[in-house]
């Protein structure tokens, strides 16, 4: 809404500490001991009621608060504060036995029954009907309450839908986008095939019984594929729009959110974000080994409100129980991660979840109490110690934002568009170039926001956009102005290919990124990843020899110069990596192949010191530095991820707001393995 100022979280006086509780789970004598818990552990934020929909509602008109409200009582006598979900996060059996419309029909065609959790026909009549009907009972019955903090509506929503109420709402999205079957047809390419549509009624959902084979990546049709995902994606966010409508009617003012998946393909998280207040996530990283990737989805969460501080709405504790094989978190780990969230902007961090399940499929999931209720557990004191922790650092850094001069774009179309198109290489994924890109980064120590390709560009000095698949709207022109300002940018493979429908350009590749780059893509060669190309990189560092893999772009300078070249095959001594200077100083980076690591870092090593944006520790790729800064205060995390011990000069006089040790600039200081110091600079 235009002129209405934004909700943004109330901040408090520390950082939120605490998570999901379900003691709905186990009888009330038990929440005595939960909360003694609670109190040793710095916990003061619960989450409560995400999947309580059939405990509060046997039917369509029945609605009975009593156990929520006990939840309720005894979390606010207990002095907490709460986060209260719209209960929608799983349907109740009554509601999908008496309307089966309910239940999503899959990509192959099939319509469930009921079972599971997140399968909720978005565009089901009835269960936008109720669904919104029970996020209005619940915000009608809590609003108000002085210890409300947030409203979390749903549950990672996610998947898709392929029923015949879909396929009618994606037909009215389609009439929306499009006005004209002339215009669809040909977003569409639809003379190729014989797919020319005279009717709207004869378009159905793109999969496994109409356009695809293979899976979803595997489509005749990129224009019909590419609509039904931002189509489903849009869905999802209508759902979540209408609880939140829902919530309004009762309170105009606190804050609510849906918690994110990071770096999840299905939804299109930046066309979400502006529905949200604030943006909050799930960190569950994939290995014990994932500090940069999470690194980067806390950059890309942070990037979802323009900087403002998320949430990270939900972590584990101890394990993840989803896995095949689930690994505890080692010691200091929590600590360490936890801190990183707060580091890229977290001004919250929830466990998921606070006591164990007792039954069903997350029994062994992680929480901060286990079956037993034990406090005297390692991962328990760990829990405690870093809730002395944020007592500790109090409102430090609370709404403090990242002073970012290098960007990293990020772009659901072009990931769909990318990875669903033959002719490429399919073993290169969209977020494994985007990784290897941000690592390069990270371990330079780069202050870095991930932003949508249509965000302001403005205060960037450099803007790294890998594998822009699609270029949408004004973005080539933008780009350019970056350079064109003295500004580097950088760009890959695969990159300025599509427009938005996914159509090629009539033009050379990349497309409207050609001028900018001063290069052509005369062929593109992808190979098995077992072949190598070495490249040869002149610059700064002196000639080197790095590897490349998978995708060789043959590339023609127009404009621009070679920085790195190919030694092998039959375009041995072609550019493979360019440049091309700008007047004001600025210089536009075309990597036409898939460097191996050390080639990535020494090409944006070289672009980050152009500009002078070297991180202070970039010696230590370990050693993770990030700065947060409130109005003239900066605090800067220094966040030890090596098993060894690591020493270094500080970057900056202050003081440690978890030891108290005062540091003067240049001091010797060493970090403990997994060990983390939060300077408040003098
Ligand atoms: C997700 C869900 C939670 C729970 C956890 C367990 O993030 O939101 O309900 O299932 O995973 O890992
Ligand atoms: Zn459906």
């Amino acid at each position: 809404m235009s002129g209405t100022s934004p909700i943004r979280p109330v901040l408090q006086n520390k950082v939120l500490y605490g998570g999901d509780y379900n003691p709905e789970q186990w009888p009330p004598k038990v929440w005595e001991a939960d909360h003694a818990a609670f109190d040793l552990a710095g916990i003061d934020t619960l989450t409560l009621g995400v999947f309580d929909w059939a405990l509060i509602s046997a039917g369509e008109d029945d609605y009975d608060f009593t156990l929520l409200d006990a939840v309720v009582a005894r979390v606010a006598a207990s002095g907490r504060r709460f986060v209260m979900a719209t209960a929608t996060g799983a349907l109740p059996p009554w509601l999908a036995h008496r309307h089966p419309e309910v239940n999503r029909t899959d990509f192959e065609g099939r319509r469930h029954v009921y079972g599971q959790r997140h399968n909720a026909c978005p565009s089901s009549p009835v269960f936008r009907r109720l669904s919104a009907r029970l996020a209005g009972k619940i915000a009608e019955r809590y609003a108000g309450h002085p210890q409300l903090v947030a409203w979390h509506i749903g549950n990672e929503y996610g998947g898709a839908c392929y029923c015949g109420n879909c396929a009618a709402a994606f037909r009215s999205w389609l009439r929306e986008r499009y006005r004209s079957l002339d215009r669809l047809n040909e977003a569409w390419n639809a003379a190729f095939w014989s797919h020319t549509f005279t009717d709207w009624d004869e378009i159905v959902p793109p999969n496994a019984l109409s356009e695809h084979w293979r899976g979803q990546n595997h489509t005749a049709f990129q224009g019909i594929t590419l609509d039904y995902l931002r189509f489903m994606s849009e869905a999802m966010l209508q759902n979540f729009v209408e609880e939140k409508a829902a919530i309004r009617e009762h309170d105009a003012s606190t804050p609510a959110t849906t918690n994110f998946m990071g770096m999840y393909r299905p939804i299109d998280y930046h066309r979400w974000a502006e529905q949200l207040d604030f943006a909050s996530w799930d960190n569950y990283p994939p290995t014990d080994r994932s500090e940069a990737r999470m690194a980067f989805t806390h950059d890309l969460m942070r990037g979802l409100k323009g900087g403002d501080p998320f949430w990270v709405m939900e972590q584990t504790p101890t394990i993840t129980a989803s896995r095949d094989i689930n690994p505890v978190k080692r010691p200091g780990v929590l600590r360490l991660w936890s801190w990183q969230s707060v580091a890229h902007g977290a001004d919250a961090v929830l466990y998921f979840q606070m006591r164990q399940s007792r039954g069903a499929c997350e029994k062994y999931h992680g929480a901060v109490l286990d079956h037993s209720g034990r406090t005297d557990t390692r991962a328990f004191r760990e829990v405690a110690e870093l809730g002395a922790d944020f007592r500790r650092v109090g409102d430090a850094v609370l709404g403090a934002r990242t002073p970012a001069r290098a960007a990293l774009l990020f772009d659901w179309d072009s990931w769909w568009a990318s990875e669903m198109t033959d002719g490429l290489n399919r073993t290169v994924s969209y977020p494994q170039v985007v990784l290897a890109y941000h690592r390069a980064l990270w371990e330079a120590g780069v202050q870095l926001d991930v932003v949508p390709v249509d965000a302001p560009l403005d205060g960037y000095d450099v803007v790294v956009a890998p594998l822009l698949h699609m270029i949408k709207g004004d973005t080539a022109e933008r780009l350019r102005a970056v350079a064109e300002r003295g500004g580097s940018v950088v760009s890959t493979f695969h990159s300025g290919r599509v427009d938005q429908d996914t159509n090629a350009f009539l033009t050379d590749v990349p497309g409207p990124l050609a001028s900018l780059f001063g290069v052509r893509v005369e062929e593109t060669d992808s190979l098995p990843d077992d072949v190598v190309n070495r490249i040869s990189l002149s610059g700064a560092g002196g000639e080197r020899t790095v590897t490349s893999r998978s995708v060789f772009e043959i590339l023609v300078a127009e404009g621009a110069e070679a920085v790195g070249t190919y030694n092998d095959d039959f375009y041995a001594g072609r550019p493979a990596v360019t440049r091309k200077p700008f007047p004001a100083g600025g210089a536009a980076w075309y990597v036409g192949t898939l460097l191996d690591q050390n080639g990535l870092s020494s090409i944006l090593r070289s672009v980050l010191a152009e500009q002078g944006l070297i991180g202070p520790y970039a010696d230590e790729p370990e050693l993770e530095f990030t700065v947060r800064s409130l109005e003239d205060v900066r605090t800067s995390f220094l966040l030890n991820h090596a098993d060894t011990p690591v020493t270094v000069q500080a970057h900056a006089a202050g003081t440690d707001l978890l030891t108290g040790r005062v540091l003067a600039a240049g001091e010797q200081i060493t970090l403990a393995p997994k060990d983390v110091v939060v300077l408040r600079e003098a």
